[in-house]
């Protein structure tokens, strides 16, 4: 069973990852307003990760015996620029996200859970994923600036991304 600390703070991480998957929704709306459809679908795709990363969480607090609590989620911004901005408040968010997924490791350290310390490592490597996808897109938007055609071709790049559920281990 976990402790009340540590189920607190899984409950408020699931909340921080369905948040996620509104905002990437959210910027998705807006690529398709601004007719880039290959970035509209990264978000998209990134959305439903996004839920499967809160409803592990879900899983595993029933698994522990813990009891899930629900809160509501913020609603997010809708005023979005430039596809280069829009990646820079991605990688603002993820590294948010990233802090938070730290101090549950630590406060799992506080709490001798070793069994939610292990659990929480894959959050912590797909951060490191995530924030490094982000990046790599942020490096190409600022090699092309303004340019037309190259934009063209990594939104054409990025429609290719397709959704692969995320489960624990995988
Ligand atoms: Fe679930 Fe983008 O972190």
């Amino acid at each position: 069973m976990i402790s009340e600390k540590i189920q607190n703070i899984l409950n408020e991480q699931i909340n921080k990852e369905f948040y996620s998957a509104y905002l990437y929704l959210a910027m998705s709306a807006h690529f398709d307003e601004i007719g880039l459809k290959g970035f509209s679908n990264w978000t998209r795709v990134q959305a439903r990760e996004e839920v499967d990363h809160g409803m592990i969480l879900f899983d595993y607090i029933i698994e522990r015996q813990g009891k899930v609590s629900l809160k509501q989620i913020e609603t997010p911004e809708t005023n979005f620029g430039s596809a280069l901005e829009v990646f820079e408040k991605i990688y603002e968010h993820e590294k948010y996200v990233t802090d938070s997924i730290n101090c549950v490791a630590n406060m799992t350290d506080e709490e001798c859970d070793l069994a939610t310390r292990f659990f929480i490592n894959w959050y912590i490597s797909e951060q490191v994923e995530e924030e490094a996808n982000v990046d790599d897109v942020i490096k190409k938007l600022k090699m092309f600036g303004d340019e037309k055609a190259a934009l063209y071709h990594l939104d054409k790049e990025l429609g290719k991304r397709e959704y692969k559920q995320h489960s624990y281990n995988s």
